[in-house]
């Protein structure tokens, strides 16, 4: 049931084509993408280049382009596309009933590197 899940708010917080972050109290920032065909994703915000806010990136597809070095992240799985070698965790999420959930247990207890 949703005791699993964490309710973080309504759909349309978010803009299609941005993200939103969330402040995990002792853990890293959690950005949550909503892409232009309305996918949800939520990934740590921070590339895995040299930490830049994925969350202020462009989202194009189901990818975000760093706004820092203009790597191209996965929002699907989080790794750096192309010739670039990274990999950012992944929050598991889903929306159900215009609301957006994480998996609790992939965010409670998650440490800051
Ligand atoms: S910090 Fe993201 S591309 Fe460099």
């Amino acid at each position: 049931m949703i005791g699993d899940w964490l309710d973080i708010g309504h759909v349309d917080q978010i803009t299609p084509g941005t993200a939103r972050t969330l402040p995990v109290v002792g853990s890293d920032e959690i950005a949550v993408f909503r892409t232009l065909k309305n996918e949800f994703y939520a990934l740590v915000n921070k590339c895995p280049h040299k930490q830049g806010p994925l969350s202020q990136g462009i989202v194009h597809g189901n990818v975000v382009t760093c706004p820092l070095h203009n790597w191209n992240i996965s929002l699907k799985t989080g790794e750096a596309l192309g010739e670039d070698n990274g990999c950012v965790p992944t929050v598991p999420m889903k929306v159900d009933a215009g609301r957006m959930y994480l998996l609790r247990s992939a965010v409670v207890g998650r440490r800051a590197a």
